[in-house]
């Protein structure tokens, strides 16, 4: 038991040195997402930690292995969409992007372990409908 524990110990030492920090990358205003300030607001709430540049960091952040699921998160937020440089893609990419935006908060997203921790960025019906009229996307 007391060798389990030992164990248990060491390898939380020991992960600490695996790099898994995340980095903001400089913000370039001018490929930042414009919307009306409402959805902006929503998006900055709820959205912007994983997908955007401008990720705010929990103080767990920086201690494994919370570390490696933030960073993981944030890898594959900003692969999907990332508001921070929306101007970058293309108006077919915006399309596709806005499509997805449209049925993610219906459910999958904010994603739901992070809503275990940042309660308030749980979206209302109301703020839910915001998004969608914004999109400007119609259910199928
Ligand atoms: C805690 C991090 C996190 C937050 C907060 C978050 N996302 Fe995501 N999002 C992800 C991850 C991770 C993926 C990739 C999921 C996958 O590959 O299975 C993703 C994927 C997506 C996708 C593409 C996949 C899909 O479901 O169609 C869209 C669109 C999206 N997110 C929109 C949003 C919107 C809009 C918000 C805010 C209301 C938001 N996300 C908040 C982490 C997050």
């Amino acid at each position: 038991m007391k060798s389990v524990l030992i164990f248990i110990v060491v390898l939380l030492v020991a992960i600490q040195f695996i790099p898994a920090k995340v980095v903001n990358p400089k913000s370039n205003v001018s490929l930042e997402i414009k919307a009306p300030k409402k959805v902006m607001k929503i998006l900055k709430k709820s959205c912007y930690d994983c997908h955007s540049n401008e990720v705010k960091l929990p103080w767990y952040a920086s201690i494994a292995p919370a570390s490696f699921f933030i960073k993981r998160h944030v890898s594959l937020g900003r692969e999907w969409v990332n508001f921070s440089i929306w101007n970058s893609y293309t108006a077919k990419q915006k399309d596709k992007k806005l499509e997805q935006i449209f049925r993610s908060v219906y459910h999958a997203m904010p994603l739901p372990d992070y809503l275990k921790l940042h309660k308030d960025a749980r979206l209302t019906q109301k703020q839910k409908n915001i998004i969608r009229n914004w999109t400007g996307k119609t259910p199928y």
